[in-house]
Formats: C-alpha cells, structure tokens, sequence
C-alpha cells in the first residue's frame, strides 16, 4: 500500500508565453505530486505562475515540456478533443469572477456541463438541483445571477464545478471578489466538501483563506518554491489527519 496512485503527477512542466518576440517563462520546471481527497492551497505574488498552473491542471493549457498524469493519464500529449473530454468528465473549475450565464438561471447555469456530457434532461435537473441543494442554494434555483449576491453567485458556480462529479475541484482566487464574511461562508462550503472527499486545489494570496488548506504550496516566478503540510501518502498515514 506503500505506492497509492497519485491524483496529480506533475514533471518538470514549463509553460512559455510567446508575444511576438518576447517570452515569458510562466512555469519553469514545477513538480508536484496530489494525492486523491488532498486539500492545496497555491500561494504566490500577482505574476508567479499561479493561473498558469491552474490552468495547465485544469487540462485548459497544456505545458509545453514537461509531463503531467491525470488519475494515471498523461495528458501531455492529447488532443483538444481528448483535453475537453478528460476537462468535462474530471475536472471542475471556480473562477474568480464566477463566470455564469448572466442569462440563464441557477440551475440551468448548473445544468450546462451536464448537457456537453448528454445526460438526458429529467437527469439533468435532477443532478443539478441536488449540486446547488449540496452548496445551500436549494431555494434559489430559479434566480439568475444578477439576483444573487457575490457569495451565492460563487456557489452557483461551486455547484456546477461538482455537478459532474470531478475528481479534482480548482479554484483560482474563489474568494478574491468577496468580502470577509462571505469568503468565510466559502471557505466552509470547501471544508464540507473536502471533508466529504473532494479533491480540492485553491489559488489565494490571502494567508488566512491559504490556512484553510491542509497543505500550502507556495510558488515564485515560475516555480515552487515551498510545500508544507501533510501530503498524502498512503491512506494508513492519514487516517484521523485533519478529521
Ligand atoms: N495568456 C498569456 N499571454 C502572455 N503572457 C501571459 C499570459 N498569461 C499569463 N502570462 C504571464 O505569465 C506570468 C504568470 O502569469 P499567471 O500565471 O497569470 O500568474 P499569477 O496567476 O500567479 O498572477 C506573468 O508574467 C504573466 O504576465
Ligand atoms: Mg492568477
């Protein structure tokens, strides 16, 4: 049992921005390893690579050296299609700016992954109703977004980031447009989440939400440059961990 799979297995991944003759060296050589039901927070000054990552994780941009396996799958190789696949099956994503359908209602905001994954409608809502029930949005379905406030609109969009029951939860900033209470009520809602088994990797630059994580990386011009905190190894080392 000594050698558990990992979620995440990051190699030497570099990512270069080319804008006409400048590079940008976003990631130069990160390796990071995530165990299932981890808790991450990634910290790191405005530019450090941060986003990059995320995204790169988040099977939206792929590395341009380097390997990165997903539950086992190199994913350095793939095609769009084969990225938008493994992104719609395993991967659920908060932006800062949630990022909702200003039109479209919690639920069906809630619903759209599902119909990429052609999941027949009576499911659908069924699915749905259950993720914003599971964010303590359950009276709220029928609001659009400019209906909500900041803290429900993120767990609108927390909700249709679980919806399809990812393996992995990425958060880039999820609190950077929230106040104080309302990051906190956030920081709650992951706590359950992770408690419940999700997977969760968290962007912050605010110490006291990067805190709320079981494990703090921290990442500098391209690269990490600390990790603390319990990582995973095997599931003997972490029983009564954090619980
Ligand atoms: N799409 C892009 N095109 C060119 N440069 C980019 C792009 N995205 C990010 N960068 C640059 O890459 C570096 C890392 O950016 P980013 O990953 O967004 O950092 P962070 O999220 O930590 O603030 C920065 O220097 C940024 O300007
Ligand atoms: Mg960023």
């Amino acid at each position: 049992m000594s050698d558990v799979k990992p979620l995440i297995e990051i190699r030497q991944l570099e990512r270069t921005y080319a804008i006409g003759a400048e590079k940008v060296r976003a990631l130069r050589g990160v390796d990071l390893t995530v165990h299932s039901n981890e808790y991450v927070a990634v910290m790191g000054h405005s530019g450090s690579g941060k986003s990059t990552l995320m995204n790169v994780l988040g099977c939206l941009d792929r590395a341009d050296r380097g390997t990165y396996y997903l539950n086992g799958i190199n994913t350095t190789r793939m095609s769009e299609g084969q990225l938008a696949h493994i992104r719609n099956r395993q991967i659920g994503f908060v932006f800062q700016s949630f990022e909702l359908m200003g039109r479209l209602s919690a639920l069906k905001n809630v619903e759209l992954p599902l119909i990429y994954s052609n999941i027949p409608f009576w499911k659908r809502r069924r699915m749905a109703k259950d993720a914003l029930v599971r964010v303590g949005l359950g009276g709220r379905i029928g609001h659009k977004p400019n209906q909500l406030s900041g803290g429900e609109k993120q767990r609108v969009a927390v909700a249709r980031a679980l919806v399809n029951q990812p393996s992995l939860l990425l958060a880039d900033e999820p609190t950077g447009n929230l106040d104080t209470t309302t990051s906190d009520g956030i920081m709650q809602l992951f706590e359950q989440l992770y408690e419940e088994g999700q997977t969760i990797i968290m962007v912050t630059h605010e110490a006291d939400i990067a805190a709320r994580a079981r494990r703090v990386v921290r990442m500098r011009d391209g690269q990490i440059v600390s990790d603390e905190g319990p990582t995973r190894q095997t599931p003997q080392q972490t029983e009564g961990v954090g619980r």
